[in-house]
């Protein structure tokens, strides 16, 4: 009896076994699979493609450390329950617009140390959990505006060690959450396109969010400099070249602009040019010129208004002091006259009706 009992238990922690062993029997082929934390582990196997055979119910899938050099647009479609996802360390140079597309519950996407060159703006449309986002360490020239357009929950972006050199600040916008941006270790060109960008970093920290250093490229005078202590005055002559070019388009048609060469001649066009701590070479050239043409310009009109006001009080001060001088001698005559005759008149008159009624 005793033996029938064990013998069912037995049976029983077989069959518990076996269950247990089946919910794992989709594993893909060398893979590391916990049907407890549902997570399927292809890392550092050297596969150049992702198993077709993945649980749908993975949560979590790690493939970091592979040859991953190309993603089907299908890759994840069977995969709509996964939650974080890692092709870190991989050479994957670009990704399909629609390879995201059912990761509806995704949290954590880790694209960390490939070659991704580009991004398509509709590529994390779907993903409006997503939380945390990584992208360093490939070779991002641009960020797409519109692409963060659908991540309310973003926490964490790392956009380091790309090849950056500017931001658009509407691009950022939509980020309400994030808390940690990192945009260390990329080219950035501290000039009039990273203007806006540096708006938004400071409503950012203002707002308590953390960002590491910015530090400039170019222009020379910013290298290595952060773009978070750069005061934004450096910045005001920008409105000025936006003011110049929607009055002035043709007026660009000038020398040609020598960068990066520093022992090139300065146009000698005006005197105080070389003093002035400029920007960046565009904006030396053509920075004071702008601004005392259109001194000159205000001083002349100002000049002209002022001076036609002040020839027309002029002419109303003269005819007014005529007019008053006219008026004066005018009663003067009238009050010499009106004693001898007016009054004289009126006593006759006077005199007249007395006797009359008398
Ligand atoms: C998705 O699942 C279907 C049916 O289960 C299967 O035929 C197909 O190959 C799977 N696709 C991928 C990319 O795994
Ligand atoms: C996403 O997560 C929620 C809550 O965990 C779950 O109910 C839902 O089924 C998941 N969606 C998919 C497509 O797996
Ligand atoms: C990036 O990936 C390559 C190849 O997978 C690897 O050899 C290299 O060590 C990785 N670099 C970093 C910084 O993780
Ligand atoms: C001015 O116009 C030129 C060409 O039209 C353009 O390259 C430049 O970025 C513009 N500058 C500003 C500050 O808008």
């Amino acid at each position: 009896m005793s033996l029938f009992l064990f013998l069912s238990f037995e049976v029983l922690a077989c069959w518990l076994s076996f269950c247990a062993a089946e919910s794992l029997i989709t594993c893909p082929s060398s893979c590391k699979c916990n049907s407890g934390t549902l997570e399927v582990d292809c890392s550092g196997l050297g596969l150049s493609s992702i198993p077709l055979d993945i649980p749908t119910n993975t949560r979590t899938f790690l493939f970091l450390n592979n040859q991953l050099n190309n993603l089907q647009g299908q890759a994840f479609s069977n995969l709509s329950a996964l939650q974080r996802l890692d092709l870190s360390n991989n050479f994957l140079d670009q990704l399909p617009e629609n390879v995201f597309r059912d990761l509806v519950n995704l949290t954590e996407l880790q694209l960390r140390n490939n070659s991704i060159r580009s991004l398509d703006k509709d590529l994390l449309q779907n993903s409006v959990l997503l939380r945390q986002l990584d992208l360093s360490i490939n070779g991002l020239a641009q960020i797409p505006s519109g692409i963060f357009d659908d991540l309310p929950s973003l926490r964490w972006l790392s956009l380091r060690s790309n090849r950056l050199q500017n931001l658009d600040r509407v691009t950022f916008e939509p980020l309400v959450s994030l808390q940690q941006l990192e945009v260390g270790d990329n080219p950035w060109e501290c000039d009039c396109n990273l203007r806006d960008f540096k708006y938004w970093m400071e409503w950012f920290s203002y707002r308590g969010g953390k960002i590491d250093q910015l530090a400039c490229t170019l222009p020379k005078e910013l290298r290595g400099k952060d773009m978070r202590m750069v005061p934004m005055e450096m910045f005001n002559y920008c409105s000025q070249l936006e003011d110049e070019n929607s009055s002035t388009v043709l007026d660009n048609i000038g020398p040609p602009c020598n960068k990066g060469s520093p022992t090139a001649p300065k146009p000698k066009t005006s005197p105080d040019l070389e003093e002035e701590p400029s920007v960046g070479c565009p904006q030396k050239q053509r920075y004071r010129p702008v601004s005392v043409r259109r001194a000159i310009g205000t001083v002349i009109i100002a000049g002209v208004v002022c001076g036609i006001v002040c020839i027309m009080m002029v002419v109303a001060a003269a005819y007014g002091c005529i007019y008053a001088s006219l008026m004066a001698k005018y009663h003067r005559e009238l009050k010499k006259r009106q004693p001898l005759m007016g009054d004289t008149e009126g006593e006759h008159e006077e005199q007249k009706q007395i006797s009359s009624v008398a």
